[in-house]
C-alpha cells in the first residue's frame, strides 16, 4: 500500500521510507565524495612488545603512567570501510573510504543494508552526524554467495572482505540488496549541532542508541598488559567468531587524551592495530586426490605443501569440483593462496600463475571412479561429477 501511495503521490516519498531501501535505478558510475574529515589508517603492532612500546609512547606524551591509561579494545573487522552522513537524523549520503580523502558515493547501495539506519532513533539526534564503520560479510553469507556463484559459473570472491567491497560497488543496488552485508559502526567522523560524550566507549553506546550495530566484543581495560590479554582472548575465540577479524584495535579511550596525542602523517597517535596471524598464505600445490562422497559425488582435494595459516598447519584444501579447477586454472606445482577461517574447510582462493616458471601439468579429472572403477557421469545442469555406483563405494 505504501508503494502504491508513493507511486500515486511521488511528492510523499521521503528518503527514509522503507521503499527506498531497494529500487533505485542502476547507476552509470559512482560520484566522487570528498570526506569532510579524512578517513585515516592505523599503525600496526605485531607483538606484545609493539603494544608495550605504543603504550609507553602514549604515556610519555600524556605525562602519566602507562598502567593508568584506559584503552578501548575492539575487534578489527576485515571488511570495507564506509562513511555515512545524516542530516537532521536522515541518511543523505554514504561513501567508501577510497584513499581516505575522497571515496565513491554508494548511497543507494548502502541503503539496502538493514543495519544502515535510514533515520536515527532517540532524542539526541544532532543536526549533522558522520558515522564511520565497516561493512562486513559473515562467513555463512560469504560461503552461500560463493556456492551460488560456483553453481552459476559466475565470479567467486577470494574472501569476505573482497565480497563485501565487491558487493558495495555493484552499479545495480538490487544486486547489493541480495548480499548479506552488515554495517558495524566504530566511530564518529564529524558532528554539528550536537555533542559527543567524553570517551570512545561512550560514543559507541551513543551510536547504538541512535540505531547502529556496534561490536559486542568491545572492552575498556586499564594498561597495556590488560589490552594484550584482551588480544589473546579474541585470538583464542577467533575461529568461533562468525566474521573475519584481522586483529584488535587498541584506542586511548578518553577523548581529551586523544586530542593531546593528535596525529602523525595519516594515522592517529592514540590508536594502534594489533594484527593477528594471517588467514591467507602462499604454498605449493603438490597434487590432487579425488574422493568419493557418501552420495557418490567426486570431490577433488588439493594436497599442499604444509603451511601455517589461520592458527593451524594446513596440508589439504577442497577444490570443490571440476569447474572450480578450471576456474582457478590450477596446475600441479603451482604457487597458490590458501585461506582458512573459522570452521570452514581450507580453500584455494587463487593461483599465482604469474609465478609459474615453466609449463606445469594440468589437473586431470578421472573418467572412472577412483574406488570402484565405474565410469563417472555428469548431469548437464550440474557441476558435480558422480559415481552412479555410489552404494558400492565406501564413503
Ligand atoms: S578505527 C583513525 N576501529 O581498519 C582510526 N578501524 O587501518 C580509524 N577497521 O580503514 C579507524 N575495524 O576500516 C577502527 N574497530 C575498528 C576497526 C577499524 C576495522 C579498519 C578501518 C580502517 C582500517 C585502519
Amino acid at each position: 500500500r505504501l508503494t502504491q501511495l508513493e507511486s500515486d503521490h511521488p511528492e510523499l516519498i521521503s528518503p527514509d521510507s522503507p521503499t527506498q531501501r531497494v529500487g533505485a535505478a542502476p547507476a552509470e558510475g559512482f560520484p566522487e565524495v570528498a570526506h569532510a574529515i579524512p578517513m585515516l589508517s592505523l599503525d600496526n603492532a605485531f607483538s606484545r612488545d609493539d603494544i608495550a612500546a605504543f603504550a609507553e609512547r602514549v604515556a610519555e606524551r600524556l605525562e602519566c603512567q602507562a598502567s593508568e591509561i584506559a584503552f578501548s579494545c575492539e575487534p578489527k573487522l576485515d571488511g570495507a570501510a564506509v562513511s555515512l552522513v545524516y542530516e537532521q537524523g536522515v541518511l543523505v549520503s554514504g561513501a567508501t573510504r577510497g584513499d581516505g580523502r575522497t571515496g565513491e558515493g554508494i548511497t543507494s547501495n548502502l541503503r539496502t543494508l538493514r543495519s544502515v539506519p535510514l533515520k536515527l532513533m532517540g532524542q539526541q539526534v544532532p543536526e549533522l552526524l558522520e558515522v564511520r564503520g565497516e561493512v562486513i560479510m559473515r562467513h555463512a553469507g560469504f560461503e552461500a554467495l560463493n556456492e551460488r556463484a560456483r553453481e552459476e559459473g559466475s565470479k567467486v570472491f577470494a574472501n569476505p572482505r573482497n565480497a563485501a567491497a565487491g558487493s558495495l560497488r555493484q552499479l545495480d543496488p538490487r544486486i547489493t540488496a541480495t548480499r548479506q552485508l552488515v554495517f558495524m559502526a566504530y566511530s564518529v567522523g564529524h558532528i554539528e549541532g550536537g555533542t559527543l560524550p567524553n570517551s570512545h566507549s561512550e560514543t559507541l553506546s551513543y551510536l547504538s542508541q541512535l540505531g547502529f550495530k556496534t561490536s559486542n566484543l568491545t572492552e575498556v581495560v586499564e594498561g597495556w598488559q590488560a589490552a594484550e590479554a584482551f588480544v589473546a582472548q579474541i585470538l583464542e575465540q577467533r575461529d568461533q567468531i562468525e566474521v573475519d577479524i584481522d586483529g584488535v584495535v587498541v584506542k586511548v579511550n578518553d577523548f581529551e587524551q586523544q586530542s593531546v596525542l593528535g596525529f602523525v602523517a595519516r594515522a592517529p597517535r592514540w590508536a594502534i592495530a594489533r594484527k593477528f596471524p594471517a588467514q591467507e598464505e602462499v604454498t605449493t600445490l603438490l597434487g590432487v586426490d579425488f574422493r568419493v562422497g557418501r552420495t557418490g559425488t567426486i570431490t577433488p582435494v588439493a594436497r599442499l605443501q604444509p603451511v601455517f595459516v589461520g592458527g593451524v598447519t594446513v596440508s589439504k584444501a577442497t577444490l570443490h569440483n571440476a569447474d572450480e579447477i578450471a576456474r582457478l586454472d590450477a596446475r600441479v606445482g603451482d604457487q597458490v593462496i590458501v585461506r582458512r577461517a573459522g570452521d570452514v574447510i581450507p580453500q584455494i582462493v587463487k593461483v599465482l600463475d604469474d609465478r609459474r616458471a615453466s609449463e606445469l601439468p594440468n589437473v586431470v579429472f578421472p573418467d572412472v571412479c577412483p574406488d570402484c572403477s565405474v565410469m563417472l557421469t555428469r548431469d548437464l545442469d550440474e557441476a558435480a561429477i558422480r559415481c552412479e555406483n555410489s552404494l558400492a563405494c565406501p564413503a
